[in-house]
This record gives C-alpha cells, sequence and structure tokens, in this order.
C-alpha cells in the first residue's frame, strides 16, 4: 500500500493507477478504523479495480468545544488494517496540505445542511461537504463509498454530487452494527462499560418502532411517540433528536412509506451517537 502524504504524492499515485486503466474507488475516513470502514473498503474492491483510502481528521467539521483535539487518532494500527484490506493508495494529508494559509473557498449544500446533525452542529455539513469535494478533484475517483449511519452526510453528499456534476457514483453501504446492536463509531471509544450499556437504547429505540411499522403503523407521530416511549428507559442520555424524514431532503414526513428514514441522536456521556434505519419495503 502506497502512503501519500501530499496532494502531488497522491495524484501521481492515481495516475499510475489509471495508466492501468483501472476503476477506481474512494473510501474517505477520519480514521480510528472499525468494521464498519472495512466494510466500506470491502465494497469497493469488490465493486472497483483499485482502491483509494483517505484518514484525515477534518477540523473545518468540528465546531469550537467539540471532540477534534480528542478525536481518537491510530495511525499505525488504521494502515495495518486497510494494508490487510489490500487498499492500493492510502492519502493521509495534514491540515497545512488541506488547507494552505489563505484557504477561503467552502461548498454549502443550502437548506439540507441546517437539517438534524447539520441543525445541531452548525457548520459541520459545510466542513464535510468542503473537504468530500476536495478529496474528489484530488482523487477523482469513479465511485465513492460512504456508510448509511451519517445518513444526514449522505444526503449533503448526494444533493452536492448531483448540483455540481461530480462524475461519479456515490455507493451507500449499510450500517455495520456491534452484536448486541449497538452501530459502530469510532466515537464508541469513549464510552465507559456503564455508557455504551445506555448507548443499546438507540438502536432499541429503532428496532421498537421498525417492530410497530411492521405491525402496520405508519403514522410518524404514534411512532416517535413508542420510540420516546423506548428511550426514556434511560433517563441519563441526553436526546437531541428522534425524527422521521424523507431520506433526500431530510425533511419531516407524517406518514411512513417504503425508504423513509426514521433517525435518532442523543449525547451519552462523553460522546454524541447517531443511529437510523430505513423503512423496508411492504
Ligand atoms: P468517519 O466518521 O471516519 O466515517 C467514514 C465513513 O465510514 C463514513 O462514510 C461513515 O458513514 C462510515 N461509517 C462509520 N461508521 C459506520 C458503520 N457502523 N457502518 C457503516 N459505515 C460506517 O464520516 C466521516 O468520517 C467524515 O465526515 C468524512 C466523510 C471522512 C469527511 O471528513
Amino acid at each position: 500500500m502506497l502512503i501519500a502524504k501530499t496532494i502531488a504524492e497522491a495524484r501521481a499515485a492515481v495516475a499510475q493507477l489509471r495508466v492501468e486503466r483501472r476503476c477506481i474507488g474512494l473510501v474517505p475516513t477520519m480514521g480510528a478504523l472499525h468494521e464498519g470502514h472495512l466494510s466500506l473498503v470491502r465494497a469497493a474492491k469488490t465493486a472497483c479495480d483499485a482502491v483509494v483510502a483517505t484518514i484525515f481528521v477534518n477540523p473545518t467539521q468540528f465546531a469550537p468545544g467539540e471532540d477534534f483535539a480528542k478525536y481518537p487518532r491510530r495511525f499505525e494500527t488504521d494502515c495495518a488494517l486497510l494494508e490487510a484490506e489490500g487498499v492500493d493508495v492510502l492519502f493521509a494529508p495534514d491540515a497545512a496540505e488541506m488547507y494552505p494559509a489563505g484557504a477561503s473557498t467552502v461548498v454549502e449544500v443550502e437548506n439540507i445542511s441546517d437539517r438534524l446533525d447539520g441543525q445541531s452542529r452548525p457548520g459541520h455539513f459545510r466542513g464535510v461537504a468542503t473537504v468530500v469535494a476536495k478529496l474528489f478533484n484530488i482523487i477523482q475517483p469513479n465511485h465513492a463509498f460512504f456508510g448509511q449511519k451519517d445518513a444526514a452526510q449522505v444526503a449533503v453528499l448526494r444533493r452536492m454530487v448531483r448540483d455540481l456534476n461530480f462524475n461519479l457514483e456515490l455507493v451507500v453501504c449499510p450500517t455495520v452494527r456491534e452484536p448486541d446492536g449497538l452501530a459502530m463509531s469510532s466515537r464508541n471509544h469513549y464510552l465507559s462499560a456503564e455508557e455504551r450499556q445506555r448507548a443499546l437504547v438507540l438502536s432499541r429505540a429503532l428496532r421498537h418502532i421498525e417492530a410497530r411499522i411492521a405491525a402496520g403503523v405508519v403514522d410518524s407521530a404514534r411512532l416517535i411517540d413508542a420510540g420516546l416511549a423506548v428511550l426514556a428507559e434511560e433517563p441519563e442520555i441526553r436526546l437531541d433528536y428522534l425524527r422521521i424524514v424523507d431520506p433526500e431532503t431530510l425533511e419531516d414526513v407524517a406518514d411512513v412509506s417504503a425508504g423513509t428514514l426514521v433517525t435518532v441522536a442523543a449525547v451519552v456521556g462523553p460522546a454524541r451517537l447517531i443511529d437510523n434505519v430505513l423503512v423496508p419495503p411492504r
């Protein structure tokens, strides 16, 4: 696996891959890799001839006071994991490489970026859209792989790809969970054993809503009440939102149908955790 630290090195490595006319898949990450990230790498390996992964803890998507400084950084371990998965190129720039002094251009995906996590984390999706647009321009992949776990991020990036005519296919992979249901996240590292136990209430609430939908309930207000009742079992968590929305616009829907997004966010101890499910076809 070739490790590129600069944009020039990454471009040269990708140009080399292109000589062999290979379809290139991109997997952007912030590192502290787990099975969720690795599932994206495996999907990219299956769909593409070459895989470029990136590790960059992007400062512009963290607000002041958020966890940028303490975000887990495990570069050596991450490299070994990516190497074992057969990644061709790892692009791991530093902040000065990605944002040279005077950088003043941003990508703002209006409206969607202010919803769900964007409402609780103002500016977050501007940082995400800007860095992902830069990665798309640097690597110019044919396919780019993202996790359904970050459903609002997917909505923002889908809209950006469409609006800015990026010539690539965005591929969304299912959420990978721990055996007990907890959605895998680099932020799970922040949890004590007790907090981790509490965090299970998020996936439990979603499963309860799924069961109500399977039983024929379509009214979002009723479904949210049912979910809130489960979340109330863990009064120590601080609920940010439980919403039932259109997965593309992130706007609330009155009734669920196939593809509707049921999504939850809560602060559990030191970690802000998110999870979601998509309503299956009937
Ligand atoms: P990060 O949180 O490291 O996640 C990288 C990718 O892994 C994202 O597409 C995310 O949705 C996916 N992912 C995380 N947990 C997952 C899980 N349990 N199952 C499936 N996929 C999962 O998301 C980011 O980084 C950043 O915002 C980034 C897109 C890299 C831009 O900085």
